[in-house]
């Protein structure tokens, strides 16, 4: 049998999938929360080193905290998202490896590696776990409209003080307004993009 999914399932995940800036007025569950993360936590990463970490910001007190380190173009579409989710990644994060690593020494040796590799690991890891997370979001039904704009300091000075924790980007999360989608921008073509050797 076929492990390939079907024409829909990836019209949903990549073809028809687009960037949502405006919301319907439906909520998303906490339950919906949890079943993204259930199935993003499933996505490769170094050593299984999964650095990322998820803040869903639903409630408006939580809103308003974000508010102000948004530039300008992306508070209302934040604003009026049912969830925001705050991707960011832990530089702590071989601490949790006695759980995550069948290798006994995992931990040891990633706490002894240096600033530079360990923050790029936590970046590249962190960030493949925030594309998988959106992924994810699309599978269960959710649309994405993801975010750099916005002051990573700030952010986590607001949500992250005291801890190892730094923000990535942020992505909107809820069931988006066909009717005023932006026209599709082109893609490069496989030519443009990638060689075969
Ligand atoms: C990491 C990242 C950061 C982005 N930052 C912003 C942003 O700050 N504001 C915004 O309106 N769109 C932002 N976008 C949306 C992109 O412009 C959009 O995903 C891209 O143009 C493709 O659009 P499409 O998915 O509708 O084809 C960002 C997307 C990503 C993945």
């Amino acid at each position: 049998m076929s492990r390939a999914v079907n024409d829909d399932a990836l019209d949903v995940l990549f073809r028809k999938a687009r960037t949502h800036r405006k919301w319907r007025a439906e909520p998303v569950t906490r339950q919906m929360l949890m079943a993204v993360y259930d199935l993003a936590r499933w996505g490769p990463t170094t050593n299984n080193t999964t650095p990322a970490r998820f803040v869903f910001v639903i409630s408006k007190e939580a809103k308003e905290r974000l508010k102000p380190h948004l530039n300008k173009g992306n508070v209302e579409q934040t604003m009026s998202a049912p969830a925001t989710a705050i991707i960011a990644y832990d530089t702590k994060f071989y601490e949790m490896l006695d759980k995550l690593s069948p290798n006994p020494g995992a931990k040891e040796s990633w706490s002894q590696k240096s600033p530079a590799e360990i923050a790029e690991a936590a970046f590249r890891n962190g960030s493949l776990q925030g594309a998988y997370m959106m992924i994810a979001a699309r599978a269960v039904g959710l649309d994405c409209g993801p975010m750099s704009g916005f002051d990573n300091a700030g952010v986590d000075r607001e949500f992250f003080a005291g801890t190892t924790i730094k923000s990535n980007f942020l992505c909107n999360l809820g069931y988006g307004d066909e009717t005023v989608l932006r026209p599709r921008a082109g893609r490069l073509d496989f030519d443009e993009a990638c060689r075969i050797l």
